[in-house]
């Protein structure tokens, strides 16, 4: 039974409430709402990080259970908010947060629960999957499929925490903390974002068989755990190449199971809903149960936890992309793949776009090389791109995305 609801703005509201709900308690101040005597369940929709905090602090301390799906809150302070929740012998339900209306977590946290899980690799932002969609299948730009993501609703006016990759991070440091037993740890994740993907690139990857994706990845090394989320290349023809538009999609790979995959929209008012609406079912069914046997909020026991360490993005190994601008003159290519050797880098592939061949015009004199490597430590590579970037004969900023061949 809803018995009240709390919004900013209620005027706007009012009737829209009324109609849903008939006659309940409406009110412009949430606290009423957390510390309501008749209320068992708190639902945080409100979005932001420090108020919402407040409020569900606030409502487990007067023994609600809570439903959210704000990542954000979770990714910050997850770990206090858990912690209170267990001392209190409450649920505190979040499968919205995560890729909307696909029930990744339960499917990590309960049904793969017999794996050791060692990758969780997912495109869990919709819209900058969109954007980078739109900039592949209509060869536009970067700030156009902005603009197109904008007035077609799949982007905020103001997106940066999408385009930069902070919610994506929000929500794979919130996997792996439910992968690996670790607390959660999103200040020691890596992200990029996507605004410096040019089509250049996109046509030369795909020349080369691939796509690029905005990948939030977690993986168990074992020097530590990979915790990462910057635009990737991914081979075209593996399922998570083809999520398309706003879509998102998730791989985790257990030990017992294999690789499985999980597809659904991840934003949305029903998709989100449909997410929450479950978490409201669980709770209800499971809040007379002895706390002892509510299933862990992070899938691990908090005295199971370890303290595996996040890796520092330098001592990651993957294998590269890079895009040198350099003359077109003997001898660039040898020094090249010199400066590569003396790092440690081996070449996987090369690819040399003729002046008059390149997909996208360029000055006289100059061509694309476009290396492929193998796997190689991340530290290296970026020793190596500064001795590159420093030879005369390379004419603009070289350009480094990372590569993962995942089979899925
Ligand atoms: N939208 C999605 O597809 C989606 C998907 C997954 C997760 N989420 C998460 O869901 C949360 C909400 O996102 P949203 O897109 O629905 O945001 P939204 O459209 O901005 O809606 C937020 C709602 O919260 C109300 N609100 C804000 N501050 C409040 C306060 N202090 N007291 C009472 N009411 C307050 C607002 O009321 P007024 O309008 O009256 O100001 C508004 O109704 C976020 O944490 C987001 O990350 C959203």
């Amino acid at each position: 039974v809803v018995r009240a609801v709390s919004r900013r703005n209620l005027t706007a509201a009012k009737k829209i409430l009324n109609k849903a709900f008939g006659s309940i308690e409406l009110t412009e101040n949430p606290l009423e709402v957390v510390r309501h005597p008749d209320i068992d369940i708190v639902v945080e929709l409100i979005g932001g990080v420090e108020t919402p905090k407040n409020l569900v602090l606030e409502a487990m301390a007067h023994g609600k259970h809570v439903v959210t799906a704000n990542k954000a809150l979770l990714a910050e302070h997850g770990n206090l908010l858990f912690a209170t929740a267990q001392a209190q012998g409450l649920m505190l339900a979040f499968e919205a947060a995560i890729a909307g209306g696909i029930p990744i977590i339960k499917a990590v946290r309960e049904g793969l629960s017999a794996n050791h899980i060692h990758l969780i690799a997912g495109i869990v932002n919709g819209t900058t999957n969109f954007i980078m969609s739109e900039m592949r299948n209509k060869s536009i730009d970067f700030a156009t499929a902005l603009k197109q993501a904008q007035e077609l609703g799949f982007a905020e006016a103001d997106p940066s925490f999408d385009l930069d990759g902070t919610d994506a991070t929000h929500k794979i440091s919130l996997l792996s903390a439910m992968a690996f037993g670790i607390p959660i740890q999103f200040s020691k994740a890596y992200k990029e974002g996507i605004s410096n993907i040019s089509p250049i690139d996109i046509k030369y990857i795909e020349t080369l068989g691939y796509r690029i994706k905005l990948l939030a990845i977690t993986k168990r090394m074992d020097t530590g755990i990979e915790l990462r989320v910057h635009p990737c290349l991914i081979p075209s023809e593996c399922l998570l190449a083809n999520v398309e538009g706003p879509m998102n999609a998730v791989l985790v790979q257990g030990d017992i199971v294999g690789s499985t995959m999980y597809y659904g929209q991840g934003a949305g008012g029903n998709p989100t809903a449909s997410s929450v609406i479950a978490d409201l079912i669980d709770v209800t069914r499971l809040h007379t149960v002895d706390p002892e046997h509510h299933v862990p909020h992070l899938a691990f026991q908090p005295k199971a936890l370890n303290d595996i360490k996040v890796l520092p993005i330098e001592e990651v190994q993957t294998s590269y992309y890079l895009r040198l601008r350099v003359t077109n003159q003997i001898g660039v290519l040898a020094t090249t793949a010199a400066i590569l050797a003396e790092h440690q880098i081996s070449i996987e592939s090369v690819l040399q776009f003729e002046e008059d061949k390149t997909p996208i015009p360029h000055n006289t004199g100059e061509v694309d090389l476009v290396i492929l490597t193998n796997y190689a430590q991340e530290s290296m590579m970026n020793a190596a791109i500064t001795k590159l970037q420093q030879l005369p004969s390379v004419c603009h900023k070289i350009v480094r995305i990372r590569k993962e061949e995942l089979q899925d």
